[in-house]
C-alpha cells in the first residue's frame, strides 16, 4: 500500500524530499471509490513523472445541497489496494474540516469554458471544484496533473484556472475509460440496477451517432435533437443537455474546428455524463 498522509505539512515534507533527490511529481486528484478509470490516470502520471501523489477526497463544496454528498461511495481501504496495485506512491487523504476550517471564505471562479453545459444544471459545481483543485495544487505543488475527458467542461476548467492563475503545473488531459459496451466507468455507475445499467450503455452509442452525423455534414439541431430523441427512447427519463462545442474553448460549435459532442442525462436518481469528438470530415 502507499503511504498515507492527510495534513498538508507531511504532504509538503514529502514532495520535497522527492524534489531535492531531482525527481519529478505527478498529481492525480480523485474523490475515491476508485475504478479503471482513475487507475489510467495514474498510470499515465506515473509515466509522466518518478513519484505519483493520489488525492482522495469527496469534496462538499462542489455537491449541491439536493446531491449525492452523503451517498456518494467512500470505500479507503479498498481504493488503497487498487493504489498499491498501480503503484502509486502517496495517497492525500485530508478531513474536510482541515480543506474547509471555519472562517474559510474564498470561492474560485472560473468564466469561459464554465459557461453553459453542467453550469445550466449544477450552478455552483465549477466553483467548487475550482476551489478544491486550486487548494489541491498548491498543497502538493505537483510537476503535472492528471485529468480525465469523462469530465471534459471540468477538464477544460481546470486548464483555464491554471492558465488564469499562473499555477505552475502541467495539466494532462486522459482518455475516458469504458466498459466492453462504451459505458464511460464512473463511481456513480455503482447506483444503476441492472435494468438501467442496460440503458446507461446505450448513451455512448447516440453520442457517437450524433457526432459522425456532424462529421458527415448534419445540422448541429439536427443531430443533437436526434441524440435527444434517441435517448429517450433508450430510456433515459430526463435530458439536462446534448450539444456540441468546439473542443478547445467549449464555445460554440464550429465546423471547421475541432468538436466535441456533451450529455448529461437521468436514469432514475442517478445522472450520467458522457462526450465524444467530433472527427473533422
Ligand atoms: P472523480 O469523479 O473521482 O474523478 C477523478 C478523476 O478521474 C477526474 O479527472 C475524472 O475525469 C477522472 N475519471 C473519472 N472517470 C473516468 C473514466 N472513465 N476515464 C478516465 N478518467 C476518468 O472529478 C473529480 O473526482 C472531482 O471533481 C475532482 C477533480 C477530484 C475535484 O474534487
Amino acid at each position: 500500500r502507499p503511504e498515507v498522509v492527510n495534513s498538508v505539512a507531511a504532504l509538503r515534507a514529502q514532495v520535497s524530499d522527492w524534489r531535492r533527490d531531482g525527481l519529478r511529481v505527478a498529481m492525480v486528484p480523485t474523490m475515491g471509490a476508485l475504478h479503471e478509470g482513475h487507475l489510467s490516470l495514474i498510470r499515465i502520471a506515473r509515466e509522466k513523472a518518478e513519484r505519483c501523489v493520489v488525492s482522495i477526497f469527496v469534496n462538499p463544496t462542489q455537491f449541491a445541497p439536493s446531491e449525492d454528498l452523503d451517498k456518494y461511495p467512500r470505500q479507503l481501504a479498498r481504493d488503497l489496494d487498487l493504489l498499491a496495485r498501480v503503484k502509486a506512491d502517496l495517497a492525500f487523504t485530508p478531513t474536510v474540516g482541515a480543506m474547509y476550517p471555519a472562517g474559510f471564505a474564498t470561492r474560485i471562479s472560473v468564466g469561459g469554458p464554465s459557461a453553459g453545459l453542467e453550469s445550466d444544471f449544477r450552478p455552483t459545481f465549477f466553483e467548487g471544484v475550482a476551489t478544491v483543485v486550486a487548494k489541491l495544487l498548491l498543497q502538493a505543488t505537483p510537476d503535472c496533473a492528471v485529468f480525465g475527458e469523462k469530465d471534459y467542461q471540468q477538464l477544460c476548467v481546470v486548464r483555464q484556472l491554471c492558465r488564469d492563475l499562473d499555477l505552475p503545473v502541467e495539466i494532462i488531459g486522459a482518455p475516458t475509460i469504458r466498459d466492453a459496451h462504451g459505458l464511460a466507468m464512473s463511481s456513480r455507475n455503482a447506483y444503476l440496477d441492472e435494468a438501467e445499467l442496460a440503458v446507461a450503455r446505450r448513451l455512448n452509442a447516440i453520442l457517437r451517432r450524433a457526432a459522425a452525423a456532424l462529421a458527415a455534414g448534419a445540422h448541429q439541431d439536427d443531430a443533437t435533437g436526434e441524440a435527444n430523441r434517441a435517448l429517450i427512447a433508450a430510456g433515459f427519463q430526463k435530458i439536462d443537455y446534448v450539444e456540441a462545442r468546439e473542443s478547445l474553448t467549449l464555445a460554440p460549435w464550429r465546423r471547421d474546428r475541432a468538436g466535441r459532442v456533451l450529455a448529461a442525462a437521468w436514469l432514475g436518481k442517478t445522472r450520467l455524463i458522457d462526450n465524444v469528438d467530433v472527427p473533422v470530415a
